[in-house]
């Protein structure tokens, strides 16, 4: 922790946890001792995110993309978010966290949304640290339904077609209701977006480490935020340090 800085810490943090399905092959396990293991993960990192004092962080759990995998995987990991949200009641509350998720939810089988709607409710007022679960997620998906929404509006005559710029996109973009991204983190050492937070994560800082979901700790995501201090972000003007 010593390596963070108190100022110019990123204010919202997204993680796309991936590496859950290596690591238990890695021990001769099935892909759903992998899925345990990182909602471990979640519950530690959650911890250290709001000891930090973030903003918010968003965490890539499921994407739309995930419904593909074999159904017992599927529902391996439906189980698990369910006892995530139940057994995390208390620690969210009582830490003055507020709970949202993003994704198409609807899709989310029933005793799922059971957990997870109170959970909602109960904690939308608590303003330590909005915790954004990204469920059913998807980043194209999120900016076509934006898309469908301004149009809708545009054919009712409530807006005209010229209105349709970048703010009054992102005002539809639920993901960036916290405010952009300011820095990526990936684990499981692919390198790349996989349809997590695309439009907001247009000047986004990206962090990629080869350490697999369960495996991460607090000291990699302080290696994460100081490599981020370090950086200068410019979006697209000249730097600082230029002379
Ligand atoms: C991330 O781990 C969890 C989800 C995508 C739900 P994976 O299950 O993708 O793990 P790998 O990438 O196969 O190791
Ligand atoms: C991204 O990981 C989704 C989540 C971490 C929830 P994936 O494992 O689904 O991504 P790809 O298939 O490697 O791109
Ligand atoms: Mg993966």
């Amino acid at each position: 922790m010593q390596l963070i800085e108190g100022r110019n810490l990123p204010r919202h943090v997204g993680i796309i946890m991936d590496g859950n399905g290596r690591w238990a092959e890695l021990r001769g396990e099935r892909r759903e001792a992998g899925h345990k293991a990182g909602s471990a993960a979640v519950r530690r990192i959650v911890r250290v995110g709001r000891r930090l004092g973030l903003d918010a962080l968003t965490l890539y759990a499921f994407s739309e993309q995930n419904w593909a995998r074999p159904p017992g995987e599927v529902d391996a990991l439906m189980g698990l978010l369910r006892e995530y949200l139940v057994s995390e009641w208390d620690e969210i509350m009582g830490n003055g966290i507020r709970l949202v998720a993003i994704g198409d939810v609807s899709r989310l089988p029933e005793p799922v949304r059971d957990a997870l709607d109170p959970l909602r409710s109960a904690s939308s007022h608590n303003g330590a640290m909005t915790l954004a679960l990204a469920l059913s997620y998807g980043g194209r998906e999120e900016i076509a339904t934006a898309a469908r929404e301004l149009a809708a509006e545009a054919v009712a005559g409530r807006i005209t077609p010229d209105q349709i710029d970048v703010a009054a996109l992102s005002a539809r973009i639920p993901s960036l209701s916290v405010g952009d991204p300011d820095l990526i983190i990936r684990t499981g050492g692919e390198q790349r977006i996989s349809n997590f937070l695309l439009f907001g994560a247009a000047y986004a800082e990206l962090a990629f480490t080869d350490r697999l979901w369960p495996d991460f700790t607090e000291d990699d995501l302080f290696a994460a935020i100081a490599s981020y201090q370090r950086r200068e972000r410019r979006f697209g003007r000249v730097g600082v340090k230029t002379p």
